[in-house]
């Protein structure tokens, strides 16, 4: 009998994923939070024929040239710009990443941020929880007034299919919506959204939601010029990646009222450093990184990446690959 491929993985999961791959592998778990840290990463993955890894576990070309027996790597997230592709295309090796299971989450979060954003929910609730909300402020005409949604213009940035799921909301609530991708999405067209240049886009709408993933041509497409031509009351909202967006020029829009707020999940540096201007500012909303935490979705992530990890080590074809020419070429 052949001998079982030896797996890493980086963080225990939920549900029963792991439990399944550890009957078919000789799997080991880092057994904490926060995962291994890249040194005892790169001794166990020397080892590994699989790697399971999450988007906080830095996986390059070093690290892969370090690990001969690495025949598959699996990671649980949709984003992969933790991960050297092109090294491990080099070495001949699949990375599995988990689109689609991921989509209604994170674009939910994209709306209970953005609606957060809109009627300044967090901020009404600091105000009643200090003690604000006296007889006297019972209901004033003009306490804490947000932003209407219905009739406003939602701009998408990245329309694949989490930025679909976020238009499919917001035809819901009555809004004008315009889009923006790398290249025209024809189901996009058919959910009403209007596919135009970025800087219309940035020019019209009074809510900017962020769906590209972090590659070198996405990183800071939102600089201090693309937040200069946001309107001065829009909301940017950020579910997609830190990078981006320029944080620094982010902060000095909404500090000097160039920018009427922001709602993020993601951040240049996370976790967000607690000397971090946005900490400072009245009017953002901010999350550590949610989009896809829900009990259903990091499941689903889960099964799938272990899926895809056994197709790898198996010689199939991942269900989803992010470097699939390294699966043509076999
Ligand atoms: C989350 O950010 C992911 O990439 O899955």
């Amino acid at each position: 009998m052949s001998e079982l491929p030896r797996v890493y993985a980086t963080r225990h999961l939920p549900g029963g994923a792991l439990g399944r791959l550890g009957e078919r592998t000789r799997l080991d778990v880092w057994p904490e939070p926060g995962g291994p840290g890249p040194e005892v990463l790169a001794r166990a993955a020397r080892e590994a024929d699989g790697l399971l890894c999450l988007l906080t576990d830095r996986v390059d070309a070093p690290l892969i040239a370090a690990c001969p027996r690495l025949r598959a790597i699996s990671s649980v997230s949709v984003g992969v710009d933790h991960i050297d592709l092109a090294a491990a295309g080099a070495s001949g090796i699949p990375v599995g990443y988990t689109p689609g299971v991921l989509t209604e989450a994170t674009a939910d979060l994209a709306w209970a941020l953005l609606l957060a954003a809109a009627r300044r929910i967090p901020e009404a609730e600091r105000w009643l929880r200090d003690g604000s909300w006296i007889p006297k402020l019972r209901w004033e005409p003009d306490l804490l007034l947000g932003r209407e949604l219905h009739g406003a213009t939602l701009g998408i940035i990245g329309l694949g299919a989490i930025g679909c799921a976020v238009a499919r909301r917001a035809r819901g609530f009555g809004m004008r919506i315009l889009g923006w991708s790398r290249s025209l999405h024809p189901e996009a067209s058919e959910l009403g959204v209007e596919q135009t240049r970025l800087e219309r886009v940035l020019a019209e709408a009074d809510f900017v939601s962020v769906h590209v993933a972090l590659a070198a041509e996405t990183r800071s497409l939102l600089d201090a010029g693309a937040l200069a031509r946001m309107k001065p009351d829009a909301v940017l909202i950020n579910t997609a990646r830190g990078g981006v967006v320029d944080e620094r020029a982010l902060v000095e829009a909404l500090r000097s009222g160039r920018l009427g707020g922001a709602a993020l999940d993601v951040f240049e540096e996370e976790p967000l450093p607690t000397s971090s201007p946005l900490l400072e500012l009245p009017n953002v909303v901010l999350a550590p990184h949610l989009g896809s935490a829900t009990f259903e979705t990091r499941a689903r992530m889960a099964d799938l990446a272990v899926e895809n990890l056994l197709a790898g080590l198996e010689g199939r074809p991942m269900a989803h690959c992010a470097n699939p020419e390294v699966e043509e070429r076999r």
